[in-house]
């Protein structure tokens, strides 16, 4: 822990840490988590504190809440550096890496807006595959329609202000 962070929040005593997010993009990672505060978890959001190994970085703590693997794998969407520690009797029981899976669901919606996902009367459901992971790239299943990192972050943001 960083002396920084120290002085921001305190240990957790149960449920999720997700530490060495790229600065700035602790709200995005909450938006894939689909955590919007109204669930009424205790959750703790560190911005731009100090990291030997990034310069700075964001932290996000969620207090009685476990992450399913599919849940712990978007997160590398925007940030592939996170790491994910698990809390039990304020102990980390386990540290993850995040990993990108092969094909992304229902997170990010296609750019084309003539794509078949964006049909108004029966959307599908918007599907990628992973072109590429650094920088990220994202190719529609459906209309071959290529999204990079910009892209998705802009949609999360738009997600939030709703
Ligand atoms: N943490 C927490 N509550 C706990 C235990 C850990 O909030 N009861 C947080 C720490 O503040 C840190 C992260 O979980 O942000 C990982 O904790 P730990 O593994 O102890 O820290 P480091 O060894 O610094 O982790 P790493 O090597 O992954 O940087
Ligand atoms: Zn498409």
């Amino acid at each position: 822990m960083t002396p920084s962070e120290g002085l921001l929040v305190r240990r957790i005593r149960e449920g999720t840490v997700i530490d060495h997010i790229p600065a700035g993009r602790a709200l995005a990672v909450l938006r894939i988590l689909g955590i919007t505060g109204r669930e009424g978890l205790r959750v703790a959001v560190v911005m731009n504190v100090e990291s030997r190994r990034l310069g700075r970085k964001d932290i996000v703590k969620v207090e009685g809440r476990h992450l399913s693997s599919e849940e712990v794998n978007r997160i590398a969407l925007i940030a592939p550096s996170a790491t994910i520690n698990i809390v039990k009797g304020y102990q980390v029981i386990e540290k993850k890496r995040v990993k990108l899976p092969s094909v992304i669901e229902g997170i990010v919606a296609c750019t084309n807006p003539t794509c078949i996902t964006r049909k108004p009367r029966e959307p599908l459901r918007p599907r990628f595959r992973i072109l590429a992971e650094r920088p990220l790239q994202l190719q529609c299943t459906y209309c071959g329609t290529i999204i990079d990192e910009e892209d998705v972050l802009e949609q999360l943001e738009e997600a939030g202000e709703e």
